[in-house]
């Protein structure tokens, strides 16, 4: 992963009609174990991490990048998005800036993580205006492939890897009108 850009970071908190984004901090350290360790969260993303594994490794307040925000519902992190330039995981990605999502399963089926998403990408097309943003997900997660379409990615390609049916797409705040 490289750095995400020449972006101002950390932004102001976004408030959003009932989230605020903002970055870790030591509180949440229980939240981002939680979420980590989920199996349900983990079901499309390789497997949940072991619990005592992250409980050693993870640093007292998790740590804080350009593009990382911390999703808060009443003063507790409900999830976290990424927007983060990728180098490896995945050829079509390579280079390109990244969303990723992931929420605590409580905090599903109420439509809060297309409302921080949309706040996120809203935040990313004012730092690096005109800047495409790519998503990557198994086919198979089915609230992942709802949400893309919600937030307006459009699909590029279908291929094979990780032993499964992956979807890329892509986002731009750039109409093809504008
Ligand atoms: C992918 C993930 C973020 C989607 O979460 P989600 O809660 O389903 O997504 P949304 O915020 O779009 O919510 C949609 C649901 O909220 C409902 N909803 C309820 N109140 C709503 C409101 N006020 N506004 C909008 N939607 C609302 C919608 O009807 C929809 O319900 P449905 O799932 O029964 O159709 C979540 O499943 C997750 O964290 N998964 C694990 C991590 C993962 O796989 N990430 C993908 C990595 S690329």
């Amino acid at each position: 992963m490289t750095e995400l850009g020449p972006v101002a970071w950390p932004p102001a908190p976004i408030r959003t009609e009932r989230l605020v984004l903002r970055e870790p901090e030591a509180r949440d350290r229980a939240a981002v174990i939680e979420l980590l360790a989920s199996p349900e969260v983990g079901t499309y993303l390789g497997g949940p991490r072991p619990r005592d594994e992250l409980e050693r490794e993870m640093p007292e307040a998790p740590s804080r990048r350009p593009g990382l925000f911390i999703v808060d519902l009443d003063g507790a992190m409900i999830g976290h998005i990424t927007l983060t330039r990728e180098t490896g995981h995945l050829r079509q990605a390579a280079g390109k800036a990244e969303l990723g999502y992931l929420f605590l399963p409580e905090a599903w089926g109420r439509g809060f993580a297309a409302e921080a998403c949309a706040a996120a990408l809203d935040w990313f097309a004012g730092a690096l205006p005109g800047e495409p943003v790519v998503l990557a997900t198994q086919t198979a997660n089915v609230r992942s492939m709802r949400l893309a379409a919600k937030l307006g990615f459009i699909e590029v390609e279908r291929f094979e890897a990780y032993g499964a049916e992956q979807w890329f797409g892509v986002w731009s705040s750039v109409t093809p009108s504008d």
